[in-house]
């Protein structure tokens, strides 16, 4: 070992040491603290359709989100409506019964807000119907289920224009995802041609039901008339994120898949395999199992400079050994440090949320100071807030202070197109194409 590096290091550890003092860093296995937005002045009232699974966990984000009171749930299954009455906690009132309940709710004239979770065949309307109402609406994944249905959310929103419309893919709202978005914007990766994303699983993917007479309704996943499969439950986060990425929808997608493995009555694919392609033939690549669980999921963003491994919680980057610019020229280090680049060549670095901003010396070197911790498992960078808890707040920030939405409507219509069109090119084993773009 050199002097010089052993000189390096030691100052790395200090540093290091003075950024944890600062605050600036945290322990391994450190649990995020809760920040408080608390305005009594400007609650937002709310209420929440569909607390099932994912309705309970967002409701388990609002109960620490003071900007908005749970003032209504509704929700067509007894047990369900339950548990989420009790997760908010907040004694809202209940709507239950037809399926047409949740629009009493929406007449409420007290209800700023409207949350929906319910499967995604209902998504449309009920989105709709609150914009109608005059609520600010936050809809989880997918956006919507039918093509046509894209175009009627469109004129609802635009009707309604001063209110807030917000889709739930909580990437958007992930500090590490924007971090690595805008490492990408920067040059980190250099020319970005290529993400490869993957979700598997190994288990059936169902719900247990003690009265067959709920089958449908409990495991609508599995069933044409509500669902869009993997594509929709689990695709739409990805390619999401490779529309961001690249920052434009696919001009077209080829797949297949099929109910190969899970032959239990399931209308719904157990496997899809999907190439999205881009402009300038740049391509993104999805697949799903339910029958191995191997490298379960995340997000591979490849570029001619490096690489992006990213999932929620955690990403990593991985510089490219042999970095050849597209112009014949050497690129440049984007990484300060020679000794950084080297490992990030062979191991690779986490990324921390002070990663791609316009750093001066001392910044850096507190990052690389991170960075090498990070390399002997010492200290990792956790999201200060669940990505779900960050959609949220941003969700009642936009309604209260006008603050920029982190997944419009945009996003959420793009990503129901490449879901929709992903389904379609698996359905009929074609090349589904994107409408041309009007001049
Ligand atoms: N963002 C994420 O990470 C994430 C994760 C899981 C699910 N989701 C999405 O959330 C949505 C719900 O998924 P889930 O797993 O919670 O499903 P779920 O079946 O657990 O919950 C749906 C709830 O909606 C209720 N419901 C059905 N019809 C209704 C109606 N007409 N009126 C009121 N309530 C009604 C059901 O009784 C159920 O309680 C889906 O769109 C799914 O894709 C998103």
């Amino acid at each position: 070992m050199r002097k010089k590096d052993v000189t390096r290091r030691d100052f790395l550890k200090s540093a290091a040491v003075a950024a944890v003092a600062a605050g600036g860093a945290r322990p391994v296995k450190a649990s995020p603290a809760m920040l408080s937005t608390s305005n009594p002045g400007s609650t937002v009232h709310y209420g929440f359709i569909g607390t099932g699974t994912e309705g309970c966990s967002l409701l388990k984000q609002l109960t620490t989100i003071p900007a908005g009171r749970c003032i209504a749930t509704c929700d067509i299954y007894a047990p369900n409506l339950k548990r989420g009455v009790e997760t908010i906690g907040s004694n809202p009132q209940t709507y239950t019964g037809s399926p047409t309940e949740y629009r009493r709710m929406l007449e409420r004239k007290d209800l700023d807000a409207v949350l929906i979770a319910t499967p995604l065949s209902m998504h449309a309307q009920m989105v709709i119907d609150a914009l109608n109402a005059g609520k600010n609406v936050f809809v989880e994944k997918t956006m919507y289920f039918k093509e046509e249905e894209g175009d009627a959310i469109r004129k609802a929103a635009e009707a309604n224009s001063k209110q807030v419309i917000q889709i739930g893919l909580q990437r958007r709202s992930s500090v590490l995802y924007n971090v690595a978005m805008q490492m990408i914007r920067k040059g980190a990766l250099g020319k970005v041609m290529f993400v490869r994303a993957q979700w598997h699983r190994n288990n059936n993917w169902r719900r247990p039901v003690h009265d067959p007479k709920l089958e449908r309704q409990i495991n609508w996943r599995m069933y044409r008339e509500y669902s869009g499969g993997l594509m929709a439950e689990l695709a739409s986060h990805q390619v999401d994120v490779a529309n961001w990425a690249f920052g434009s929808e696919p001009v077209s997608v080829v797949g297949t898949g099929g109910i190969d493995y899970w032959k239990d009555g399931r209308e719904v694919c157990d496997n899809i395999e999907v190439i999205f392609k881009y402009p300038g033939g740049r391509k993104m690549t999805f697949t799903s199992i339910l029958y191995n669980a191997h490298l379960e999921y995340n997000e591979q963003i490849m570029g001619d400079h490096g690489t992006l491994i990213i999932t929620i919680g955690k990403g990593m980057y991985y510089r490219e050994t042999v970095a050849k610019a597209s112009n014949g020229k050497a690129k440049e280090n984007w990484w300060a440090g020679a000794t950084v680049t080297q490992q990030a060549e062979q191991k690779g670095f986490p990324l921390f949320p002070d990663e791609a901003g316009n750093q001066g010396f001392l910044d850096r070197e507190m990052l690389y100071a991170k960075r090498w911790l990070a390399s002997m498992g010492i200290y990792e960078y956790e999201e200060p807030h669940d990505p779900k808890w960050s959609e949220l707040s941003n969700f009642m920030a936009s309604i209260r202070d006008g603050k920029p939405i982190a997944c419009p409507l945009d996003v959420g219509m793009a990503d129901a197109r490449a879901v929709i069109y992903g389904n379609r090119a698996v359905d009929t084993g074609n090349t589904v194409y994107w409408p041309k773009k009007e001049a």
